[in-house]
């Protein structure tokens, strides 16, 4: 990439809205992980109340819709991935139990000890991984899940072009073994942790970019800023097919004492 300084934080919202909003999801993530992740919570017979925190248009949810009972409530702060999260909830069939709003994963509209479960796929860096633990536990019963979904590294070590790429856009991030340590401190006890396949950052998070970018720099034409963030997001793909042995997505499940 020319400009390896930059950062995904500084790209403009409505920008990364519209970027991904073409999407079907707007993070690496399968329906295999999100069913295998749900393999792990006891009561799935039961009605549970689900809040899926940083939702994007709904990919994930969905799929917990179909294997779950009870309501889910997604919520996200970009307000084009809630309009499309609540056409796709309809086009499921969904409307009476799944809804999408707008609002900031760091002031939740829900009560104290509310939910049964909070997922959170690709998203707990937005506002930290221990601060998001911690905040999000008031929400859950006791005994109630959390499910996330984190960047962590695999090795202790790895070499510096990728260690700065993802310490600029997750400053935390760390291994498996801190991370599941942090769980455990912010009063979870560890349910399960897996690593997401590739084929989940490659076949429904890469692939799929390519099949838009074409459209998005159409759209925004003119617009330098479209041109850097289509570069970044390929510089991102290149740097996962480089170093993907040192690092990728962790599906964390705990379970609130
Ligand atoms: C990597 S995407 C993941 C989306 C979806 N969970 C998925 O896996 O496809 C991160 C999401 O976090 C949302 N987001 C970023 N900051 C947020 C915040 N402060 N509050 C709520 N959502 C936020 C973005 O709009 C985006 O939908």
């Amino acid at each position: 990439m020319a400009n390896d300084e930059i950062l995904i934080h500084d790209f403009d919202p409505d920008l990364i809205c519209d970027y991904f909003g073409r999407l079907e999801r707007q993070g690496p993530g399968s329906p295999e992980s999100t069913v295998r992740a749900l393999s792990f919570i006891d009561d799935l017979s039961n009605e549970l109340k689900i809040a899926d925190i940083a939702c994007g248009t709904g990919g994930q949810t969905m799929v917990l819709a179909q294997n779950t009972r009870g309501t889910i409530t997604g919520v996200d702060i970009c307000p084009d991935f809630i309009e499309k999260f609540n056409v796709n909830a309809q086009k499921f069939g969904f409307r009476d139990r799944v809804k999408g709003v707008v609002g900031s994963m760091d002031n939740l509209p829900f009560q104290n000890e509310e939910l049964d479960v909070i997922w959170s796929e690709g998203a707990i860096a937005n506002i930290g991984f221990e601060k998001g633990l911690n905040y999000l536990k008031r929400f859950l019963k006791k005994g109630g899940y959390i499910a996330l979904t984190y960047e962590s590294w695999f090795t202790d070590e790895r070499p510096a072009e990728i260690e700065k790429f993802w310490v600029s856009a997750v400053p935390e991030m760390s291994t498996i073994a801190h991370n599941i340590s942090t769980i455990q401190k912010a009063g979870y006890s560890l349910v399960a942790a897996f690593t997401l396949p590739e084929k989940c950052w490659t076949d429904t998070f890469f692939i799929p970019q390519k099949a838009i970018q074409k459209a998005f720099l159409e759209k925004n034409a003119g617009s330098k800023a479209a041109v850097t963030f289509v570069e970044y997001m390929k510089y991102e793909a290149e740097l996962y097919s480089k170093y993907k042995q040192y690092y990728g997505y962790v599906f964390y499940i705990g379970k609130k004492i």
